[in-house]
């Protein structure tokens, strides 16, 4: 069994660099599927989803080079299927993307349905095919794989999405890109990989115009080549240093940050006595007073994002007085909340709030992590409590966080992992 085991109760210091966004870097891969010659992608994060995204489309017939850690060369003029339908494509949420690109690239996909972090019960991808049945694909799933087929290729449409989603903005985005025609995708997403992965496709040859706000305007294109890419900084690592220094006490620099993406976080955590300074591409963030209760609900971006709501609620359980945490995008994201119970937390979840009674200090317990944020909040709780945490379930953390390990441990925390020869650690595990 793999687990991290800490010993808590310091404070946190020194400095920590960030590496490229998760969620931008697992859909500039499949993306890479659509541009006809070399895909040069820099900054990508040593992670677990990213290597599994690799190897799958290695598996398609892609030329993949790493160039070195953080760059890959991807070339993908051999790949000849349409079919992501085997094993590996299961192990990974963002494998839904294969659908937007192989659509887009050959007007047919056959795509296994993905699984990834499991919270709220199921993950609809209505969103999605509401999108690709309107630009003119016949859409069903039958056996647990997802066939989306047109005549020939995707039209343009003009689809109003009902919810704000990342992933059917995203994957629609991707079919747009070489559709016939122009498509409008309205009340979009907004989130940084949005604009990201716009960023990339135009860098390729796409015209998307209007990602970052709710209505973007794609004009197809007949095709895309190739050029090369750096991925944005990942706010959400970002934002759970931020949190881990909030919840410790002491005094942390952030490298590589879009300061402007984290501003839902930051504002946050000033209102619970942080204090955050943001640079031109880094950020200062110290805490010596007590903390503050606060109020929170999470939203799309630009609003306090889902993907920090569990590393900020194990914070404010050492607030003083009694905050509230209400999740506004995912059913059911408190799974989280039974382990820190075992730390001596006060926390009460009513529907989709948790109520928070603030305590002087949390003490280390045994613990076990149900998701990718769910588990960095178990790390930061670890890290503010007396005594020592360990930590199991965290393939799931390395599915998303860099060197985790290292990066806690030059900033003094008591930190190590214990791996067992049968489930090898991300870095013996083939790069690409
Ligand atoms: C992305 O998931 C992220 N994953 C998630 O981050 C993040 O929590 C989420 O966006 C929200 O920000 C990736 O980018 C790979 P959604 P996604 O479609 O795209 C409902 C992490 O920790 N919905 O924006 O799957 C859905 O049920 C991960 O890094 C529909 O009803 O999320 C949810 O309530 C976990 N129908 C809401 O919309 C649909 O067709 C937002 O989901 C699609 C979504």
């Amino acid at each position: 069994m793999t687990k991290y085991v800490i010993n808590g109760g310091n404070p946190i210091n020194g400095e920590v660099e960030i590496s490229g966004a998760k969620n931008a870097a697992v859909a500039i891969i499949p993306a890479a599927l659509m541009v006809d010659g070399v895909c040069r992608i820099e900054n990508l994060p040593q992670i677990s989803d990213v290597t599994t995204l690799l190897s799958i489309l290695k598996e398609m017939g892609a030329d993949i080079r790493a160039v070195n850690k953080r760059t890959v060369d991807i070339d993908c003029t051999r790949v000849k299927t349409m079919r992501a339908t085997f094993d590996t494509v299961r192990r990974i949420r963002a494998s839904y993307y294969l659908i937007g690109a192989l659509l887009g690239r050959f007007g047919n996909a056959y795509v296994t349905m993905p699984g990834g972090c499991n919270f709220g019960g199921m993950r609809p991808i209505d969103q999605h095919v509401k999108g690709f049945t309107a630009m003119g694909a016949n859409v069903s799933v039958k056996n647990g794989v997802v066939s989306a087929e047109t005549d020939k290729v995707l039209r343009g449409a003009t689809i109003y999405l009902d919810v704000v989603s990342v992933g059917a903005t995203i994957n629609l985005m991707l079919g747009a890109a070489l559709a016939e025609g122009n498509t409008y995708i309205e009340n979009a997403a907004k989130e940084p990989h949005i604009v990201d992965l716009a960023n990339f496709l135009n860098s390729m040859g796409a015209d998307i115009r209007g990602a970052g706000t709710y209505s973007i305007k794609i004009r197809g294109v007949r095709r895309m080549s190739g050029g090369s890419y750096s991925i944005i900084p990942d706010q959400i690592e970002a934002g759970t240093y931020l949190a881990a220094v909030a919840g410790a006490g002491g005094r942390i620099v952030l490298r590589d940050v879009i300061p402007k993406h984290l501003e839902g976080i930051s504002s946050k955590l000033r209102e619970m006595g942080v204090t955050v300074v943001d640079l031109e591409d880094s950020i200062i963030a110290q805490r010596t007073d007590p903390l503050l209760k606060t109020h929170i609900k999470t939203m799309p971006y630009p609003g306090f994002p889902t993907d920090m709501q569990p590393q900020i609620s194990t914070v404010l359980c050492l607030a003083n007085g009694i905050s509230t945490v209400t999740e506004g995008v995912w059913d059911n994201r408190f799974r989280y909340v039974d382990e820190l119970a075992k730390m001596g937390s006060l926390i009460r979840v009513s529907g989709r709030t948790a109520i928070i009674e603030g305590v002087s200090n949390l003490t280390g317990a045994s613990l076990k992590a149900s998701d990718l944020r769910a588990g960095a909040a178990l790390v930061i709780a670890g890290i503010c409590a007396r005594g020592e945490t360990t930590i199991e379930g965290v393939s799931y953390i390395e599915r998303g966080y860099e060197k985790m390990i290292q990066k806690l441990s030059a900033l003094g925390v008591d930190i190590k992992a214990i791996y067992t020869p049968d489930e090898p650690h991300l870095e013996e595990q083939e790069a690409v």
